[in-house]
């Protein structure tokens, strides 16, 4: 059993929001409770529809925000009891890589003195060792040691990712939250930059949070697969058990949109039907209701919570009904 390196319970983050002049508040339930457990060196993706919760729940991981309740552990040190220094060095071992590497990226400083930022603040190394370190990290990236001295607009968006994911992995970080990582590159490049993920994974034992609004993207990268809709989890599991035979109403519908999977084994087509509704204004019961093709009274009613069934956690009320 390898060690956890990440634990979330019942993460929560509400915003509130002004409904306009003279009519007060609201409360965007973004992150509505979510929990999992993330080994070292592993890989959980986070897949959901636009505005489901994903890049909020990556600001809570990397501490770029505070989770309004629920727990964060990180390395086994509780977020919400760590001190100033133990804070720190959390930051330290937490990275985020965002879905557009241009706007991470200083357009006014060249790439080695960026990627040598981390190790200036934090390492004793003298500047001939940070630049012999850059640069060895810079190779594992794929990219080449004149690079060293170029300007972030002087590179491809494939190359400008590879730098983005060359500083967050400076520090040997037990982390790495990716956000979107692939989603502003063209196809071709796409698969190479996973390909460097899955490298760079093998060499440091980094655990990723790997997140994608597309199913088949993660299809090669993730060990497990969080689903989620509108600020939930609807199911939890294995790569290979989600894919072989998706259990909740959402994800079946998810899969079976997505072309490039195991087209054969998908001979029916569920269309999800209607939007996405608002985390402003959230359904009853089960959120998925009005979409879901097998919804009944109950799930207009009851909130359905994630329950073991078939290797995996399954929230839906009518789980071993519908999948016999
Ligand atoms: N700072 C904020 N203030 C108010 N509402 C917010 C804030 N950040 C996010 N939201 C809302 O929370 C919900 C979840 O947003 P989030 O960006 O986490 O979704 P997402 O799954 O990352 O979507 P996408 O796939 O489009 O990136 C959305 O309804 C969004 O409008
Ligand atoms: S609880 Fe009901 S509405 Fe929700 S996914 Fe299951 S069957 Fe569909
Ligand atoms: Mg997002």
């Amino acid at each position: 059993m390898s060690q956890i390196v990440l634990s979330a319970r019942d993460l929560t983050r509400h915003y509130k929001v002004s409904r306009g002049f003279m009519k007060g508040h609201a409360t965007v339930k973004a992150l509505n409770g979510v929990s999992f457990e993330l080994a070292a060196g592993k890989t959980l993706a986070v897949v959901g529809e636009s505005g489901c919760g994903k890049s909020t729940l990556a600001r809570q991981l990397t501490l770029i925000e505070e989770p309004t309740s629920g727990e964060l552990s990180l390395d086994n040190v509780s977020v919400a009891k760590a001190g100033q220094s133990e804070l720190k060095a959390l930051r330290r071992k937490v990275q985020m890589v965002f879905q557009n590497p241009y706007a991470s990226l200083n357009p006014r400083q060249k790439i080695g003195t960026q990627l040598a930022e981390p190790l200036t603040i934090n390492s004793d190394l003298s500047a001939a060792e940070r630049e012999a370190k850059v640069k060895a990290m810079m190779a594992k990236v794929g990219l080449r040691p004149e690079h060293f001295y170029r300007y972030p607009h002087m590179f491809s968006g494939g190359q400008r990712q590879r730098i983005a994911i060359a500083r967050a992995m400076m520090l040997n970080p037990k982390i790495v939250v990716a956000d979107e990582p692939t989603s502003a590159l063209d196809v071709s490049i796409q698969a190479q930059v996973l390909n460097l993920f899955m490298d760079l994974q093998q060499e440091f034992g980094t655990a990723y949070v790997f997140i994608s609004h597309n199913l088949s993207v993660v299809e090669h990268v993730a060990d497990d697969v969080m689903v989620m809709y509108l600020g939930r989890a609807v199911e939890v599991g294995s790569k290979t058990a989600l894919y072989a035979k998706p259990l909740h109403p959402y994800t079946q519908a998810l899969l079976s949109a997505t072309p490039s999977i195991h087209p054969e084994d998908r001979k029916t087509k569920i269309k999800i039907v209607g939007e996405l509704p608002s985390p402003l204004n959230p359904p009853t019961g089960c959120a998925f209701h009005k979409r879901c093709p097998h919804a009944v009274e109950r799930c207009k009613q009851e909130v359905p919570e994630l329950r073991p069934i078939g290797g995996r956690q399954v929230a839906c009320h009518r789980a071993e009904e519908i999948n016999v």
